[in-house]
């Protein structure tokens, strides 16, 4: 890390404060913080035809900087604040201290607008694919663009001929390629959420991916939109899943041939190119059925890179040191989630910008008096019930889960997770080891769906 670093004097001032203001100067050198600036930017979105769109990005660009760490190193990010408004960054799926994990008056205070400051530390205890973005006013934040991949090694990565990460955004801007900004709409709060007009991989739309026949790929996919789902099959191919929301999983092919994909999950893919030199094979989502569109093509080079694919057994990445929760002595309980159009919701509930329960409660942001207190270091079964007529993947901070089963049947793979994708009127049961002390967020990662009531606290003590 060349760029970015803090100056020489804001290190030796932490190092100090940090050595309790002593004056011994510091014995060890400890690497200087990354420092990462969320600030606005001008993007070219949608391409050399239109203009830029105006966004906010850390380091103004979309998607932030990929910060990529070993397992077990210590990430340490000073975030500076140069944003109008006040910011926070949540390290999704990191089971980090409480302190680290970004929520505004729960875990820390909100970093102030035009100039405030944050540092970020803890260890990374498991390898995959993680990703970081605000968590204060996210419905707005996280829409106009401020997300990164975070991405940690194993000790011994499995051998690919290339390790990327699509990050997939979704806009929703006008015929000049600007934001349309009407975030936080009841419209969209009450129905799927804020569900845009624009697809981006990395950043801008792509007309084509370049690969060379017999190349292995590590994809790394992570749905970084405010609201959409995507399924998104690869035409010719046949990826295999070997991770699941950064943890790995029995290397299996994607149901019906599609890679689904809520807001905030992940997949790491290994993908073989196994198409013909010179060819082109489209990466199709059809989430929505009526609105089926062409991501990109995977757009072959004329040479081959080596004859035949990579070929070899498709690698099974080590399990992460994740507790494995104890069913039989399990503590259990019910989590119900309503409201949304054509469900229970009140009048009086909308009136007051809110459309959605957990457990029969709309809650806003900032407020936050626990709904669950679970024993710390005790297994708990959760049941997840979606009790409206709409997608939503419900996240829970500082922890992973297994998914057991889905409307009573047992999941093939026991995947772990930190965002499970429940379908209209689905149920699912999830467990995990309360191992993490704090007070947790647990909420609907449909932006739109959070900020107007599906959002709730876990305190583990
Ligand atoms: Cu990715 Cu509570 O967030
Ligand atoms: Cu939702």
């Amino acid at each position: 890390m060349t760029d970015g670093m803090l100056s020489r004097r804001d290190f030796l001032r932490g190092a100090l404060a940090a050595a309790g203001l002593a004056a011994i100067p510091a014995v060890r050198a400890q690497p200087a913080a990354r420092l990462l600036r969320a600030m606005q930017g001008s993007v070219p979105l949608v391409g050399p035809d239109y203009p830029a769109t105006g966004i906010w990005g850390y380091e103004g660009a979309v998607p932030g900087p990929e910060l990529r760490f070993r397992q077990g190193e210590r990430l340490r990010v000073a975030l500076s604040n140069l944003l109008p408004a006040d910011t926070t960054v949540h390290w999704h799926g990191i089971r980090l201290p409480n302190a680290m994990d970004g929520v505004p008056d729960l875990t820390q205070p909100p970093i102030a607008a035009n100039g405030g400051r944050f540092d970020y530390q803890f260890v990374l205890p498991d390898a995959g694919t993680y990703w970081y973005h605000p968590h204060l006013g996210s419905p707005e934040q996280v829409g106009r663009g401020l997300y990164g991949a975070l991405i940690v090694e194993e000790p011994e990565p499995p051998a690919v001929d290339r390790d990327l990460v699509w990050m997939l955004g979704d806009w929703r801007l006008d015929r000049n390629a600007k934001l349309v900004e009407d975030f936080g709409n009841m419209m969209d709060a009450s129905h799927a959420g804020r569900i845009g007009n624009t697809v981006t991989v990395n950043g801008a739309i792509r007309e084509s991916f370049e690969l060379r026949a017999g190349e292995r790929l590590r994809l790394r996919l992570v749905n970084a939109a405010t609201a959409r789902i995507y399924a998104l099959e690869f035409r010719g191919h046949d990826p295999w899943v070997v991770a699941l929301d950064g943890h790995p999983v029995e290397p299996h092919r994607p149901q019906r041939g599609r890679v689904v994909l809520g807001p905030a999950m992940r997949a790491d893919l290994i993908l073989d190119a196994k198409g013909e030199p010179g060819g082109t094979y489209p990466v199709v989502d059809d989430f929505y059925p009526r609105r089926v569109y062409r991501l990109l093509d995977l757009s072959y080079a004329k040479t081959a890179l080596r004859g035949g694919h990579a070929g070899a057994a498709i690698p099974q990445l080590r399990a992460n040191p994740v507790p494995e929760p104890d069913l039989a002595r399990a503590q259990r309980h019910v989590v119900e989630f309503g409201g949304g159009m054509m469900g229970r919701m009140s009048r009086g509930m909308m009136r007051g910008g809110m459309a959605w329960t957990v457990n029969g409660v709309a809650t806003r942001e900032h407020d936050h008096e626990p709904f669950l207190k679970l024993a710390l270091g005790r297994s708990v079964v959760l049941e997840l019930v979606n009790d409206t007529q709409w997608h939503h993947p419900i996240h829970l901070h500082g922890h992973v889960f297994r998914v057991l089963s889905r409307d009573g049947r047992p999941t093939q793979h026991r995947e772990w997770l930190d965002t499970v994708l429940l379908s209209p009127q689905e149920r699912a049961q999830i467990a995990f080891v309360a191992e993490n002390p704090g007070d947790w967020m647990f909420h609907c990662h449909v932006l739109e769906h959070q900020s107007s009531g599906m959002m709730a606290v876990v305190r583990v003590a």
